[in-house]
C-alpha cells in the first residue's frame, strides 16, 4: 500500500515538473514570441538590441544568484504558513520593462510594491543606461518572522517577504541607487501626495496590493497625471479584471509583456 502511494506521489511530482518546465519555457520565450510588447518597437531587432545589452544580461545573472541565497530551503514557510517567496516580477518580465524604459526614456517614474527590489533593479538599470530619469517607489513591506496584526495587509497577500535585517530593495546594486527614492507606506496613503508633488509622470508600475480596489485606485490616480504617451504598466493583471476594465474605461489598447504583465500607452 505504502509503495503504491509512494509511486502515485512520485508520478504526480514528475507530471507537475514537466508542466512547470513547459510553462517556464513559454515564459522564457514570451518576451518576444508570445507577447504584444514587440508591436511598440520599430522592429524585432530594436527590441532585441535592448534585451541583449550586456548590463541587463549581467543583472539577470546577479539577481539569479541572490535568489538562490535568499531561499536556501524551498520548503520554508512564513508566519502565516505561506510559502516564503521573494515575490518578484519574473526576470523575463523585468527585461521587458527594461526594454520599454530604454526605448521611451521616461523622466519621472513611479512604482508601487518593492519587496526585495527586482522590478526596481531593472527599472533603475534602464535609467542608468539612459542617463536620465528618477524612480519613486512606494512599499509597505512584510518582514520575515514578524507577527503582524490581522488586517495589516490585504486579505489575499501571499508569501512575498523580505529577510529580517534587510530593507526593501536590498537586491538593487549599489551603483544604481542614486536615481531612486523609496517611500515607506501603503500606496492608498502615499500615492496621492506623491503624485500631487510630482504633478506629471511618464511611467508607472503597479506591483503592490493586488486587490481589485487597490489596483483600480492606483491606475485611476496615476492616469490623471500621466503624460500623453506615458506608460501605465501592471504586474499580476490575471489576479482580477481591474487592468482590462481600466483599459476599456479609458478606451486604451492593452499591450502585454506576458500573460501576467500588461501596459497601456496614454
Ligand atoms: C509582489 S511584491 C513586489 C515585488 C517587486 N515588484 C519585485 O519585482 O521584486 C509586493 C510588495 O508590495 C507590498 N505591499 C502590500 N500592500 C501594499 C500597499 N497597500 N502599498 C504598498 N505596498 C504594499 C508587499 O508587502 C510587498 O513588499
Amino acid at each position: 500500500m505504502n509503495d503504491f502511494v509512494f509511486t502515485k506521489v512520485k508520478k504526480a511530482k514528475l507530471i507537475s515538473f514537466f508542466i512547470y518546465k513547459y510553462h517556464s519555457n513559454l515564459f522564457r520565450k514570451n518576451v518576444i514570441n508570445n507577447s504584444s510588447i514587440k508591436t511598440v518597437f520599430c522592429n524585432k531587432s530594436e527590441l532585441l538590441s535592448y534585451l541583449n545589452e550586456s548590463e541587463v544580461i549581467n543583472l539577470v545573472k546577479e539577481l539569479s544568484e541572490k535568489r538562490k541565497k535568499f531561499r536556501k530551503n524551498p520548503k520554508e514557510r512564513t508566519n502565516i504558513w505561506n510559502s516564503y517567496r521573494w515575490g518578484a516580477i519574473k526576470l523575463n518580465n523585468g527585461k521587458g520593462l527594461y526594454s520599454l524604459i530604454r526605448k521611451f526614456k521616461p523622466e519621472v517614474l513611479v512604482e508601487t510594491g518593492v519587496c526585495n527590489g527586482i522590478s526596481s533593479a531593472f527599472i533603475l538599470l534602464a535609467l542608468h543606461k539612459n542617463k536620465k530619469g528618477k524612480l519613486y517607489s512606494i512599499d509597505f513591506p512584510k518582514i520575515k518572522g514578524v507577527n503582524y496584526e490581522n488586517g495589516t495587509f490585504w486579505q489575499d497577500k501571499g508569501g512575498a517577504e523580505i529577510p529580517k535585517g534587510k530593507k526593501p530593495g536590498w537586491v538593487i546594486p549599489e551603483n544604481l541607487r542614486d536615481r531612486w527614492t523609496l517611500i515607506h507606506g501603503k500606496s492608498q496613503e502615499e500615492l496621492p501626495p506623491l503624485i500631487s508633488e510630482l504633478k506629471e509622470i511618464d511611467f508607472f508600475l503597479h506591483d503592490s496590493d493586488h486587490s481589485y480596489d487597490c489596483m483600480m485606485f492606483e491606475y485611476e490616480e496615476v492616469f490623471n497625471v500621466l503624460k500623453t504617451k506615458g506608460i501605465l504598466a501592471s504586474d499580476d493583471i490575471v489576479w482580477n479584471n481591474s487592468f482590462d476594465d481600466f483599459c476599456k474605461k479609458t478606451n486604451k489598447k492593452p499591450y502585454y509583456i506576458s500573460p501576467n504583465v500588461g501596459f497601456l500607452i496614454k
